[in-house]
């Protein structure tokens, strides 16, 4: 019992000594590439001059346990890469995406990976967007969500629903649900222009109820996502 003791204190004090300071982590290896402070892009050049995703808004969208993950072993989320505009000015085809062509994104340790997902929860910018989601728990049939997701909203057109399936011009949308906050999802899809100024994304203009039904359907996605991987 007391040699237990003794290693748990030995442990404790290892992983104090090694505490990660993600603020200095963010600063000095992820600043070079996203944004962690200011306003989104207000012109076109200056959305395409972006190395990466803005970070000034993680806080409200993404989900603190999936960025612990992520971190440590990110996966593509865009199958073209950050290069979006590019590709679709040069009007190329999904199946020539040349995957091997893009490069990995750096990744963290265990306790820096905590410790900048900690730090990225902190950056709230558009807490305002959020306050207006108002989302009950539910779910939906995948037939009925599918209905709405690809057949009258659209949306097939430029997001992957399955890994090999879909468009390619925004984020895959099979993890989304374990990615990104439900609020965040809903807020976006109502008014994607509030967020990014200049993105591609579409505002469909749809009603309450099938915002609801896709927030709920890409969740339904994720979990069935999640079970399929090893
Ligand atoms: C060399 C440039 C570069 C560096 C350095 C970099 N990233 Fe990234 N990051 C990217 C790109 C490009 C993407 C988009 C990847 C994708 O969509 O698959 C990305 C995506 C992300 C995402 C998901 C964003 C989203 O909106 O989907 C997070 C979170 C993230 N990076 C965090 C970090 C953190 C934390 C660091 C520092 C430890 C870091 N990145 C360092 C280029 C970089
Ligand atoms: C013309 C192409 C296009 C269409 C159509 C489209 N999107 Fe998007 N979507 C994008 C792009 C590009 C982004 C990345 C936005 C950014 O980072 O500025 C995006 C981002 C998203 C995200 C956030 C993903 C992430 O990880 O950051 C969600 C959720 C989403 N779209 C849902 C939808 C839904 C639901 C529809 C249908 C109502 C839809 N999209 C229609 C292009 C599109």
């Amino acid at each position: 019992m007391r040699a237990l003791f003794r290693i748990l204190s030995l442990l404790s004090i290892g992983v104090l000594a090694h505490a990660a300071d993600g603020d200095a982590i963010l600063r000095a290896d992820c600043a070079q590439c996203h944004a962690l402070s200011g306003s989104a892009a207000g012109t076109l050049e200056a959305l395409r001059a972006r190395k990466a995703p803005d970070l000034f808004y993680a806080g409200n969208k993404f989900r603190r346990e999936w960025l612990g993950k992520w971190l440590q072993k990110p996966a593509r989320l865009r199958p073209t890469g950050f290069i979006y505009l590019d590709y679709l000015k040069k009007g190329e085809k999904a199946d020539i995406v040349d995957a091997a062509s893009l490069t990995p994104h750096p990744a963290l340790a265990s306790a820096e990976a905590n410790a900048v997902a900690d730090a990225l929860m902190k950056l709230r910018t558009h807490d305002d967007l959020i306050a207006k989601e108002k989302l009950e728990p539910g779910t939906i049939s995948r037939a009925m969500g599918e209905m709405v997701f690809d057949k009258f909203s659209g949306c097939l057109a430029c997001h992957l629903i399955e890994p090999e399936y879909g468009g390619v011009t925004g984020p895959e949308l099979y993890t989304a649900g374990a990615r990104l906050q439900a609020e965040y999802i809903a807020s976006l899809i109502r008014a994607p222009h509030a967020w990014q100024p200049k993105t591609w994304m579409p505002n469909k203009h749809l009603s309450d109820a099938n915002i609801v039904k896709i927030v709920r359907y890409l969740d339904t996605l994720a979990k069935e996502n999640a079970r399929a991987q090893p």
